[in-house]
């Protein structure tokens, strides 16, 4: 849930809130034992219905509302507002007078994808200390008159349809512990009068719609444990003050519009857990805020023009488990320290200037590394053949023999520095992007790009033609998915090309190998299938990212579903002229931290692609085809191996094969085929 504001969010808060409805509640039914039967204030009755009837929702039978009382059953029991079993829900507090009337207290209406506005009336609902109304299609402004609520503590309306300026009024709810307004229309500033919240421990504004600076009257909030604020338009610089919030636990401050650097006073923040800071643009910052950041167990510091060298006591942080500093302009070595951190398992240092070597000596859950597009040399670790490894080293300068390298996926000569082979062979390619071989209505070849790619990935075709390389974990997803199939219909001649995508949670290169120099057009075919075109929550996802070539950003902020005329299952063409010089072309789909994170699943955001095909502009000579003899060279380790063994027989040739590719790739029919004419 983006932004949750139920007390269960925070396990802190959560029994706190859980122990003094419990003391309530046994005070109520010591009253309804003794057969004093409260009854609900009539006014909050009749407002209660007639919001409901307005949703179109009702208590479900026989939790709450028994007999047309709203404060009966397990509105006044024992069961608590975040209990998902109860939806809608009330609860009750039957104590406030003494003469036994019951007040609503929480209301949640979640995830019930309710259409219509806020009435009115609900401010009347004076009582109420928890209203949770995320996750429906609520439209309409917010009304001034939430003011009334002064009892407040928990408010959210994350993942809705609200549009128009924040009210000010808001700043009066000086109860509130949690704020989420995420994922919402919103437009305007923050109001300044947030500032008032000196009791907020929890705030989630990502993907709300809110620009301007952050008020300086935010400085008060020095409660806050949580503030997510990603993927907004706020702009100016990240304020000094919250380097003061000492109980900060986790920030999110990702795809914004922020200028760097970032504030130094962030070196007092020694209570955060998880820090994700993304996409500021000037000001280089440095690394010394995290100097005493030991509590940090997911640090993504990324696309923000650090120069700096990794910490030299990076090896003190004992709870990292996910650190991803890809993307900045991070110099020297890798200290030793860093591959022997015990819990880290996630590491993405790619896009940086790192050199020198790869440690000798790597812990066993470090098991998702990205140090591509940096500066290293040398030979591999024998690390590198660990199980269930994913090493991602593209473009580096690394000595690749096939003594040491074998236990990576092959091709990886072809993605150093350079991109150095077959130069000229080529004048096209086209890719059937996360999905099996397909020919186009127009009789385009789309290869197959069907292999298992993840967090730290890299696949080169055996024919060396073109590669795919895919960097990125899709934090809080539990099952993160890397390509997508959607076997339906798409409004095309080519429908096939659409049901396959390949994802990726951060950079996704494909790259046209060994191409002979010149202009090419370059193809790109899209199509949105995540959200559906209905007035429900899920149809509010946005999924945004940039389009490079050859290192150029060609598209800022793209969003296949815009660009369908605001409709999905709708394929989108992109079409470029790019200039190959240096006999390989490079596509780059990159996440700036822009979209919705959550919507409608946890992990839902970042390049999506269906199909790339390259065609040159200019007259082509050649055959277009790999030479056996370089065919040869690239199987050459394997024909070695058979040969030597005396074994001819295709059943062996599989076997060596399949060892010598190991886990990381399986071998194909057309891996058999090539072999077959080795072994010939
Ligand atoms: C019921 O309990 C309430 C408060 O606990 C008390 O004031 C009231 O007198 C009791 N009524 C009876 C009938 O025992
Ligand atoms: C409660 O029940 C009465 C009838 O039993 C019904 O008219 C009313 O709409 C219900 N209210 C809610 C909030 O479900
Ligand atoms: C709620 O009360 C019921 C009986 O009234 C009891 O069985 C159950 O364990 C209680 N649940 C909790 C979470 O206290
Ligand atoms: C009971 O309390 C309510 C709300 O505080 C009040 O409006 C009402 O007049 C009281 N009723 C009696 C009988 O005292
Ligand atoms: C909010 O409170 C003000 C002042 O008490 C009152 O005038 C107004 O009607 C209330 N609004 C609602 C929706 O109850
Ligand atoms: C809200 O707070 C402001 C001060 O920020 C105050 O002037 C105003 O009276 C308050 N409004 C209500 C309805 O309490
Ligand atoms: C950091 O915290 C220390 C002690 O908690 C305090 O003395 C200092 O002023 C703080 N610095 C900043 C920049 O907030
Ligand atoms: C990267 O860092 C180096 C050394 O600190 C510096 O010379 C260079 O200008 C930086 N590059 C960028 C793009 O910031
Ligand atoms: C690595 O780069 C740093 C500058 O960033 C330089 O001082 C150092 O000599 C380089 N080390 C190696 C092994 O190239
Ligand atoms: C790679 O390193 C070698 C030395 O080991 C050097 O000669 C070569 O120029 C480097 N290649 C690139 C592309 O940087
Ligand atoms: C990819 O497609 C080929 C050809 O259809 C098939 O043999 C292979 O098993 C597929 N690979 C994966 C990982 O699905
Ligand atoms: C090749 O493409 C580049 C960049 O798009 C363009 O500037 C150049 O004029 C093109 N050259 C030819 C021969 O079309």
């Amino acid at each position: 849930m983006v932004g949750g504001s139920s007390p269960s969010s925070s396990p802190v808060l959560g029994f706190a809130f859980y122990a003094a409805c419990i003391f309530g509640q046994l005070l109520h039914l010591a009253q309804a034992q003794n057969g004093t039967s409260a009854v609900t204030d009539p006014a909050e009755v009749r407002t209660l219905n007639s919001i409901f009837q307005g949703w179109g929702i009702e208590a479900t039978s026989g939790q709450w509302n028994i007999s047309g009382e709203p404060c009966s059953g397990a509105a006044i029991g024992n069961v608590t507002i975040d209990n998902t079993a109860y939806n809608p829900f009330i609860k009750c507090v039957c104590t406030y007078d003494n003469n036994a009337t019951c007040h609503i207290t929480e209301l949640k209406v979640y995830a019930l994808n309710v259409v219509g506005v806020i009435p009115e009336e609900l401010w009347t609902l004076n009582f109420l200390t928890n209203l949770n109304l995320g996750q429906n299609y609520l439209t309409g402004n917010l009304s001034a008159s939430i003011s009334n609520l002064t009892r407040m503590q928990y408010l959210s309306f994350g993942i809705n349809a609200l549009s128009g300026e924040l009210p000010k009024e808001l700043g009066n709810l000086t109860e509130l512990k949690s704020l989420s307004f995420s994922s919402n229309n919103f437009s305007g500033s923050l109001p300044s009068e947030l500032g008032n919240l000196v009791n907020l421990e929890q705030i989630y504004f990502d993907s709300s719609g809110v620009s301007g600076e952050i008020p300086s009257t935010f400085a008060d909030l020095r409660n806050l444990q949580t503030m997510w604020a990603s993927d907004t338009e706020l702009t100016g610089r990240i304020p000094d003050f919250i380097g003061n919030w000492s109980k900060l636990s986790d920030l999110r401050l990702q795809g914004n519009s922020f200028q760097g650097p970032i504030p130094s006073t962030f070196s007092n923040l020694t209570s955060l857990s998880q820090l994700r800071i993304g996409d500021l643009s000037n000001g280089s910052s440095s690394l010394a805020f995290i100097k005493n950041m030991k509590s940090l167990s997911f640090l993504e510091l990324r696309n923000n023009n650090i120069s700096d060298s990794i910490p030299s006591n990076i090896g003190e942080y004992q709870k990292l488990t996910q650190l991803d500093l890809s993307f900045n302009n991070i110099t020297g070595q890798i200290p030793d320290s860093l591959f022997n951190l015990s819990s880290l398992s996630y590491l993405f240092l790619g896009n940086n200037k790192l050199n020198g070597t790869l440690p000798a000596q790597k812990s066993a859950n470090l098991l998702n590394i990205d140090l591509s597009y940096n500066n290293l040399v040398g030979s591999f670790p024998s690390w590198i053949s660990e199980e269930n490894l994913q090493l991602n080293v593209v473009s580096n300068n690394f000595t690749i023999e096939s003594s040491n390298s074998s236990a990576l996926p092959s091709g990886l000569n072809c993605l150093q520095r350079g991109f150095p082979c077959n130069r000229g062979t080529y004048y096209n390619f086209s890719i059937k992007c996360g999905g099996p071989q397909i020919t186009s209505s127009s009789g385009i070849v789309y290869e197959r790009d069907n292999e298992t790619l993840g967090p730290a990935t890299y696949y080169v075709t055996n024919t060396d033609r073109w590669a795919v390389s895919n960097v990125g974990y899709f934090s809080g997803s539990n099952d993160p998915q890397y390509t997508r199939t959607l076997l339906s219909q798409f409004p095309s001649i080519d429908s096939e090309l659409f049901q396959t995508a390949r994802l990726s949670a951060s950079s996704l290169r494909y790259y046209g190998l060994g191409l002979q120099n010149g202009n090419y057009t370059v193809r790109l075919q899209f199509v949105e299938t995540d959200f559906p075109d209905t007035s429900t929550w899920q149809s509010l996802g946005r999924r945004v990212f940039d389009i490079y070539m050859q290192g150029n950003r060609l598209l800022k902020d793209f969003d296949i579903r815009k660009e369908a005329g605001g409709v999905s299952l709708q394929p989108v063409q992109k079409e470029f002229q790019v200039q190959v010089s240096e006999n390989y072309l490079e596509i780059h789909l990159f996440w700036a931290g822009k979209g919705t994170c959550c919507i409608p699943r946890q992990g839902t955001y970042g390049p999506s692609i269906s199909a790339i095909s390259a065609t040159p502009d200019f007259t082509p000579t050649g055959d277009n085809k790999l030479p056996s003899s370089k065919k040869n060279n690239r199987t050459g380790l394997i024909v070695g191996v058979v040969v030597g063994a005396g074994v001819l027989s295709f059943l062996s040739v599989f076997v060596v094969f399949y060892i010598v590719r190991r886990r990381k790739q399986l071998p194909t029919s057309d891996d058999a085929e090539l072999l077959g004419i080795d072994v010939k």
